[in-house]
């Protein structure tokens, strides 16, 4: 499955005559098979800051018997991938969880599992209450994949929950890890701009995501490059319809294999401009889209206006 999810970027990639630009990435994830450090050190590189920490690495899953647990985990894994296809009662896009949180849920400062899974249960001010690992991953299924989430009793709930812990084998339960969740961007220098951000996202985004966001399929059939908005994309309830997370997700991790390279300014701007499009609207409001802000997303948030 994740060589499938690599390939299917590759091959894309090189249709669209990219691969100098992304195909290192992809390419030593595989010859090392140790996805997480080069991660680390791509994440590092975004991070000049703290250029010296080194993140949890979580073990292979070609270490794991051959029995009903290992099984669980691949399931996991599997799904993580395919999250459109293999949760498809649950997922009301074709997004899969690996698009966003890089490597199989194993990038530092890509909201990791392995930093999630120790994390939980948690107290979340989103819905004022503490959150079980369950919920957490419920409120990704509601919002993020604009769908129906699954039972924390299902077997897609247990399998997710299941390659979590094993990713996490190893990692100090309750403690806060370096490379939890997103870095935190700084107030940008210039209020963002639509404007300035849609020449980012022409210069630096476009060739993968598509001139209107609309993502790019594979042969397959399946996103090869997941659309950034539109009717198949998060909801405004979603973490990613924040400008501020967004803007660190953007910042470490794209242009996909040149992580770090625009500027706060730039990651600020695009994030700003990408989220001002038309989306899937937010489950919880049910009528007045004013109250809706103030409810869920006042700050960071361009709530309601498209
Ligand atoms: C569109 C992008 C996107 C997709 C798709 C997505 N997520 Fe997330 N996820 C996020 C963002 C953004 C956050 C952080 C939200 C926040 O805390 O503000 C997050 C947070 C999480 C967390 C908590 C991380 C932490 O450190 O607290 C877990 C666990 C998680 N997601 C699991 C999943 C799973 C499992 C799937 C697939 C079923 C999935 N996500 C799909 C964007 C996404
Ligand atoms: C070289 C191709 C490429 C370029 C260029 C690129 N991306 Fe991506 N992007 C991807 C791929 C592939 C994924 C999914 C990652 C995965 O599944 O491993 C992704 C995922 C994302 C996601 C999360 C998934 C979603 O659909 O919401 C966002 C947001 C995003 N990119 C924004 C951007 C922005 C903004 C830029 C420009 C600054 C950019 N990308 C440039 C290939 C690219």
């Amino acid at each position: 499955m994740k060589n499938q999810h690599l390939f299917r970027v590759l091959a894309v990639l090189g249709t669209a005559g990219l691969l100098l630009g992304a195909q290192p990435a992809a390419a030593e994830t595989k010859a090392t098979g140790k996805p997480a450090q080069v991660n680390a050190a791509q994440s590092k590189k975004a991070q000049s800051a703290s250029a010296k920490v080194q993140y949890f690495v979580s073990p292979s899953l070609d270490d794991l018997p051959n029995d009903a647990y290992g099984e669980m985990v691949r399931k996991g894994e599997a799904i993580f991938y395919n999250t459109g296809k293999l949760a498809k009662p649950y997922a009301g896009n074709n997004l899969n969880c690996v698009n966003c949180h890089l490597d199989g849920g194993r990038k530092a400062n890509s909201a990791p599992m392995w930093a999630a899974y120790v994390h939980y249960p948690a107290y979340r001010a989103k819905n004022n209450k503490v959150n079980t690992l369950a919920e957490r991953l419920q409120g990704c299924f509601r919002f993020s994949m604009n769908g129906t989430p699954p039972a924390a009793d299902s077997d897609v709930m247990t399998a997710l929950v299941t390659y979590m812990a094993y990713l996490s084998k190893g990692a100090p339960v309750g403690e806060k890890m370096a490379g939890a969740g997103y870095i935190k961007m700084q107030k940008p220098a210039q209020a963002p701009s639509a404007e300035r951000g849609a020449k980012v996202y022409a210069a630096n985004c476009a060739v993968c995501h598509g001139a209107n966001g609309e993502g790019t399929k594979g042969k397959d059939g399946q996103w090869a490059f997941p659309p950034l908005w539109g009717p198949d994309s998060f909801n405004w309830g979603a973490g990613m319809h924040r400008i501020d997370t967004a803007a660190a997700f953007i910042k470490v991790n794209m242009p996909l294999g040149k992580g770090g390279s625009l500027s706060d300014q730039e990651a600020w701007d695009v994030a700003y401009f990408m989220n001002g499009h038309d989306r899937p609207k937010d489950p919880r409001v049910k009528g007045d889209i004013a109250e809706g802000k103030k409810q869920y997303h006042e700050e960071n948030c361009r709530y309601g206006e498209n």
